[in-house]
């Protein structure tokens, strides 16, 4: 079977880690890719968000499945485009990956089908942001409606600043994302994150994991795309697990049916968990990244098939997948002044020796390969490390042992992650 993946980042490197490992497999062909990615498939210079690009070159290559990792693509409609063309793929229409692409959508949707969800208010101006605010107690949540990469959200204890905040957001912080914004009530609780596989009829639910979104240790700092996360997250156990799939996911799954846009591919629960309750903080129509490094590196499946029962409407008839019961950890090397802009092209070693120890692995998120075969750093979020430990505390330290073999002073990582469920 001949695969299409599209994406370059760490997420992106996992899921050819592991579709490389699919029997089933004859050739994995990856959009763009990455220099750490060539030795698992062919990669080919088209961007994750080039939708027209990815379109032609799906019907020059002529995949059994197209796998699309990032989240912009499928807001454009790569995958009903594929569709329409009679090509597979693993990931939501442009009209269900609203979920993820408008934040007022989801509230509104969530209203409207009785999800539990925190208070809100949607506001495209100043003042309406100031009168929805004087009503809420603080800390003060704000999101900007459309894809802003997790950097998109304030959340503030001090009314100024959260109107300040709202100003510049609405004044074009983020771009045409931040001209409506989510205003919203905080939520106490643990956050944890679910996992589930859709084919717009049957859903299956995947593992959970915790995410650290906070750029420094104690949760501290700017909102990231993710710093580190482990799985499973002890509060999602097999009850809640049946709970959210019941108040959450299923109620979800309905609604997006009844608008006539029924959800394929995998849908990414964010969770808020305050004394046995699930609230939804935020819906994504991808996996996670980093969870999803972890999320392989458990899976003991075959992933191949999974994917292509999602887009082929036949989950119903797939074997429960199997996961390694073993926790796995994933801590994120970052270059020094991520979330910001972060200068690219410095030299990173030890890459080999950090992998010695067999239960870790490493993915890449944003490196190349120099001519003279170093690696280079070539983004924000340069590297996961990930491992499998006996416990959660032993995957952290195998993580953080790897580490100390890598030789990279302009980077930077948590040291703390995990620190909750320890
Ligand atoms: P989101 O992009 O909506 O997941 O928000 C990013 C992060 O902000 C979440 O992972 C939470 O840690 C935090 N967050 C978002 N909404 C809330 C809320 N209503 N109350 C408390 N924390 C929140
Ligand atoms: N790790 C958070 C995300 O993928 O959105």
């Amino acid at each position: 079977m001949k695969i299409m993946l599209v994406g370059s980042g760490g997420r992106e490197h996992a899921l050819a880690w592991k579709l490389a490992q699919s029997p089933l497999l004859t050739e994995l062909i990856i959009a763009p890719g990455s220099d750490a990615m060539t030795s698992l498939g062919r990669c080919l210079p088209v961007g994750a968000e080039d939708v027209d690009g990815l379109l032609a070159l799906a019907q020059t290559e002529q995949p059994d499945l197209v796998v699309i990792g990032p989240e912009v693509a499928l807001a454009e409609g790569l995958a009903d485009r594929l569709v329409k063309s009679d090509i597979a793929a693993f990931g939501p229409s442009a009209a269900a990956a609203q979920l993820e692409a408008s934040k007022a959508f989801t509230k509104d949707f969530c209203q409207q089908h009785n999800i539990p969800a925190a208070k809100s208010s949607n506001v495209e101006t100043y003042t309406d942001a100031c009168t929805y605010l004087d009503t809420l107690p603080g800390p003060y949540v704000l999101k900007a409606d459309g894809l802003a990469a997790g950097k998109g959200v304030v959340i503030t204890d001090d009314l100024t600043e959260a109107k300040q905040a709202a100003k510049e957001m609405l004044a074009g912080q983020f771009g045409a994302a931040s001209k409506r914004l989510v205003i919203e009530e905080f939520l106490s609780g643990e956050e944890a994150s679910l996992f589930v596989l859709c084919d717009g009829k049957t859903a299956m639910p995947l593992v959970g994991a915790q995410d650290h979104t906070r750029a420094f240790d104690g949760d501290k700092g700017p909102n990231t795309g993710g710093m580190g996360c482990y799985s499973p997250a002890p509060v999602l156990d097999a009850t809640m697990t049946t709970r959210v799939m019941r108040d959450i996911i299923e109620p979800t799954l309905q609604g997006m049916n009844q608008l006539g846009s029924p959800f394929c591919g995998v849908l990414y629960a964010g969770l808020m968990i305050d004394q046995g309750n699930p609230k939804l903080i935020e819906y994504n129509v991808r996996f996670g990244d980093p969870e999803c490094q972890v999320l392989m590196r458990r899976l003991q499946s075959d992933l191949l098939p999974a994917l292509l029962a999602c887009a082929h409407g036949d989950l119903d008839t797939l074997p429960d997948l199997q996961w390694d019961h073993r926790p796995g950890a994933c801590v994120v090397l970052a270059a020094k002044g991520y979330p910001g802009t972060a200068p690219k092209g410095s030299i990173i070693s030890g890459l080999a020796k950090a992998e010695q120890d067999s239960h870790v692995k490493i993915f890449h998120a944003g490196t190349k390969k120099s001519p003279s075969g170093e690696w280079l750093a070539n983004g924000g979020r340069v590297l996961n490390i990930t491992a499998l430990g006996d416990d959660l505390a032993d995957a952290v330290a195998k993580c953080y042992q790897a580490i100390e073999h890598i030789n990279w002073p302009e980077g930077f990582c948590r040291s703390d992650i995990g620190w909750r469920a320890l």
